[in-house]
């Protein structure tokens, strides 16, 4: 058989699968992850200006300043400075088409930062050099790490004064519990700033500041250089000559394998505003990395490369556009091709369909998509049909990925509207937040939808919340704090939760599916209501 038989009998609706292969191994699909203010903005735009995706060669638009940065969208964003929802943007670079998720800057947002993670294949997490790892990120942090997907360490900033490069090593170490390979090495900080040593090609980059261009000057001199002394000084020679000893002898070996299990992460040291090191970055992100990986469902793998399409839906973002007062599902697909004009079947809601309005989204700027692969994720007109984990796939083939955990929320409130008489919109408008993942409502059993509970991750996450209530959905409201700490799912499906035996504070509630819960204040009510219930499963996570 020669290769045309091969490609002939590989076709898949008049296109080749090799074809279907070769764009998707093209792709990368990666989230960014950073505390706020680390960097993450600017190192985004630096990416897409590398792609000839944005053109505006300025440094990032900064919120103080009129304008905005790419990614914000939300007004709550622009005001308080911080990423709330994630975005998607997607660039071609020397042959690539890479996907950029874009996630909330804030720890009480981890969860949503979860869920974007779900749709990517590796993280680069961004870290201010001159703060490590902070306090109130670690837990952002650590969701990356729980989600097993090679991540890739920036350290910005490094025109600034930064902490000991080998003290920012370890807090990465000690904090998230992760090995750490540095793949350069920074010649001083700050003002005494030098450039980078690279470990592979034992090359010194001399640094070059360069607030906007695409095309940066590359100074770059071998170790072994006489000339290396008068550039960077003695001093900073000497330093860099120990520094290199000691991580050679002592620092973690680069091992591949480790890296794509999430177990090691390479580090880069660089200044995403003044564009240093960012392209060396990007060029080593991409051998570091893999093209969409398989996917698991219920009863198996499915593979990128196959005959059939398939995506999942991960996030869903209500009046993005204000004016348009529309609802997107974005699902990332997982198999396959996607084709606009496709006939697709939605497994959770046992219907074919077509895709309304496929689209894929920068910021405001919204395109047609007409073709999508595997790795690329794809924004649809949502009429209020899908829910986050739900499948899309073709016709003929019916499966179900597996669900996205839901976290269990940490904070409760009793929330109401002020005004009687805006009832609908209250019921209407804390329904869809809940669909779209950004709260959690419960209702207590055998109560009216007055008033919910509502749980969240994050306090902030209240805030978010009461906004979009009053600007998206004109409704006032009354938001009470409650006292319980702590909520489980019952797992019996033949137990009625009005028979069971629980302590006074203990409060039995449903989620929007119907689950049956409990709220309690405390450990001790936890093991109250174990110890009076014989057979009673409590858990942790709720699955969507
Ligand atoms: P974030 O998305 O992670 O929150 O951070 P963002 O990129 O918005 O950057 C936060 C601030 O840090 C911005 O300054 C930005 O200009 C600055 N910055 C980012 N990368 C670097 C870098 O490599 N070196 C230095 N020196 N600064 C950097 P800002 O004052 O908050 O805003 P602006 O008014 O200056 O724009």
């Amino acid at each position: 058989m020669n290769n045309c038989d091969i490609r002939y009998i590989l076709t898949y609706g008049g296109i080749f699968l090799a074809d279907i292969a070769e764009q998707i191994n093209k792709r990368r699909t990666f989230a960014i992850i950073s505390h706020p203010d680390a960097g993450k903005t600017t190192l985004t735009e630096k990416l897409l200006l590398y792609g000839g995706a944005i053109n505006l060669a300025g440094s990032v638009k900064g919120k103080k300043t009129a304008k905005h940065a790419v990614s914000d969208w939300m007004e709550i964003e622009k005001q308080r400075g911080i990423s709330v929802t994630s975005s998607v943007m997607q660039f071609k670079y020397n042959g690539y088409c890479i996907n950029i998720l874009d996630t909330p800057g804030h720890q009480d947002f981890s969860e949503d930062t979860y869920r974007t993670l779900m749709a990517a294949d590796s993280a680069v997490m961004v870290i201010d050099g001159s703060k490590g790892v902070e306090n109130q990120t670690i837990k952002l942090f650590k969701v990356c790490v729980m989600r097993h997907i090679p991540i890739i360490t920036f350290i910005n900033k490094m025109d600034r004064d930064a902490k000991n490069p080998f003290e920012l090593l370890e807090d990465i170490e000690n904090v998230l519990g992760i090995n750490t390979c540095p793949v350069n090495w920074p010649i001083g900080s700050g003002k005494e700033f030098k450039g980078v040593y690279d470990r592979k090609s034992k090359n010194v980059l001399a640094f070059t500041a360069n607030n906007g261009q695409k095309e940066v000057e590359k100074d770059v001199i071998s170790i072994d250089d006489p000339s290396l002394e008068g550039i960077i000084g003695t001093d900073k020679k000497n330093e860099l000559f120990d520094d290199i000893e000691l991580l050679d002898g002592a620092g973690d070996e680069f091992d591949l394998q480790a890296v794509r299990k999430g177990e090691l992460t390479p580090v880069f040291f660089g200044s995403a505003l003044t564009n240093f090191g960012v392209e060396p970055f990007l060029e080593e992100f991409l051998q570091l990395t893999t093209p969409p990986l398989p996917r698991e469902c219920l009863d198996g793998v499915v593979e990128p490369v196959s005959d059939f399409f398939s995506a999942f839906v991960f996030k869903i973002q209500a009046n993005m556009n204000k004016a348009h007062r529309d609802r997107i599902a974005f699902m990332r697909i997982c198999s396959g091709k996607f084709d606009r004009n496709m006939e697709v079947y939605h497994v959770q809601g046992n219907k074919k369909m077509k895709l309304s309005q496929p689209q894929q989204i920068m910021a405001q700027e919204r395109e047609v998509v007409e073709e999508a692969y595997a790795g690329d994720i794809i924004g649809v007109f949502d009429p209020g049909i899908f829910s986050i984990g739900d499948t899309i796939c073709s016709v003929n083939q019916k499966f179900q990925f597996k669900g996205i955990p839901t976290f269990a929320p940490e904070h409760f409130a009793l929330v109401r509207q002020k005004d009687t008489m805006k009832r609908k919109q209250f019921i209407k408008g804390t329904n869809q937040i809940a669909q779209e993942g950004a709260i959690q409502i419960f209702q207590e059993l055998d109560a009216g939808m007055e008033e919910v509970i509502v749980g969240v991750v994050g306090v902030l996450q209240f805030d978010v919340l009461k906004y979009r209530l009053e600007n998206e959905y004109n409704v006032d409201i009354i938001l009470e704090g409650l006292p319980y700490q702590f909520i489980r799912w019952i797992g019996n499906d033949d137990i009625d939760p009005k028979k069971l035996d629980l302590a006074s504070d203990t409060k039995r509630i449903q989620d929007l599916k119907g689950n049956y819960l409990l709220l309690f204040t405390s450990y001790w009510s936890i093991t109250w209501a174990l110890e009076h219930n014989k057979g009673l499963i409590l858990e942790e996570f709720g699955n969507v």
